[in-house]
């Protein structure tokens, strides 16, 4: 068995372990769910979250190496989610990973949450070349960036007020859908049509986002309409999303020399933009690098995946860095 780094992952509602061989190989991902313990409140309640996260922390490791069939002798170097997340959930994973770095005698690597969306599409059969124009599109974040090289980025925009996952959150609840909302919607959506003329929020202007107003427009139509079509709204809300997502990826595409897109996060598991990406990348003639489903949304192997490089080009990290519940892309 080739070494592994064993990626640990507890920044929102999902505790997750993972072993991943540096050729990107998963032996393992596990991730708990939390999203029953939080439905019932319609989002996820921090506290909550982190009692969850140690509850569950040392069963999901002792999982992983279960299902590898390997031990702390094949693992190279423990990988954590630092940040950006709640910090009471990212509190559980910085300091497992800090005991079992200590307990094994392993060396550590912080990695950045929104830099594992990006490594989980090297996880599947894309390839990511760079420099690469990241759409990152989850619950915390919608932004467009450009890594010329690994671990270097410069912000092209990012979403003024809501991110699209939380717009999709919203919309589920106003539509008595439950959280989190991004699969139930999109699974009404493909049985409706995109009907509706929900704005297209900034569709044309730069490449910052803004989902609140499109949040409000359906919440309005919903009141003024009583007798509406369910499945019609879900596609008319998804189809205004996406066509937002697409005119911004295919806008920055066209500003930016780069040599692949990769368009990564939990929305990044719309069966919807799926499709459509196939298209845009055909026609823009750049191949669009997206994760596995598995990989999508939160996970513990794209923490170890975006960690493999950042071992070797830095080592280990020292143990005293901490959560950082707003920690930004690294730019130049
Ligand atoms: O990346 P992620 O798992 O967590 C964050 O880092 O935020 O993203 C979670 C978001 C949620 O807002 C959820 O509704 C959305 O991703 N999501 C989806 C789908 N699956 C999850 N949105 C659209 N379509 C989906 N199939
Ligand atoms: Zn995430």
């Amino acid at each position: 068995m080739s070494a592994l780094i064993l990626g640990i992952e507890t920044s929102c509602d999902e505790t997750a372990a993972a072993l991943v061989a540096e050729d990107m190989t998963v032996a393992a991902s596990v991730v708990a769910s939390q999203v029953d313990l939080h439905a019932v409140y319609g989002g996820v309640v921090p506290e909550v979250a982190a009692r969850s996260h140690l509850d569950d922390i040392v069963p999901v490791v002792d999982r992983a190496f279960i299902e590898a069939g390997v031990d702390e002798k094949d693992v190279e170097a423990i990988a954590v989610a630092n940040g950006p997340g709640l910090v009471g959930s990212l509190l559980v994973g910085v300091s497992t990973a800090k005991a079992l770095s200590l307990v094994w005698d392993k060396p550590i690597v912080a990695v950045n949450h929104l830099e594992g969306h990006l490594a989980s599409a090297a996880l599947g059969d894309s390839e990511v070349r760079f420099p690469v124009l990241v759409l990152l599109v989850s619950g915390g974040h919608t932004l467009l960036a450009v890594a010329r090289d690994p671990g270097v980025y410069q912000l092209l925009g990012s979403t003024r007020d809501d991110s699209v996952g939380e717009a999709y959150d919203k919309v589920a609840r106003v539509l008595g859908l439950g959280y989190p909302g991004g699969p139930p919607v999109d699974r009404l959506a493909k049985e409706g049509k995109d009907n509706l003329a929900f704005p297209r929020p900034m569709l044309a202007d730069g490449l910052d986002f803004s989902f609140a107003g499109l949040k409000t427009a359906v919440a309005r139509y919903l009141k003024d309409n009583p007798q509406y079509v369910l499945e019609d709204v879900a596609a008319s809300f998804a189809g205004a999303c996406m066509d937002v997502l697409v005119g911004k990826l295919r806008l920055a595409l066209d500003e930016v020399d780069v040599a692949s897109a990769a368009v990564v996060g939990g929305v990044a598991a719309s069966p919807v933009l799926r499709d459509r990406l196939d298209q845009v990348s055909s026609e823009v003639g750049v191949p669009i690098a997206i994760p596995p489903l598995d990989y999508a949304t939160d996970n513990a192997a794209m923490i170890a995946a975006a960690a493999w490089p950042q071992f070797r080009r830095n080592g280990s990290d020292p143990l005293d860095f901490s959560a950082v519940p707003n920690l930004k892309l690294p730019t130049a």
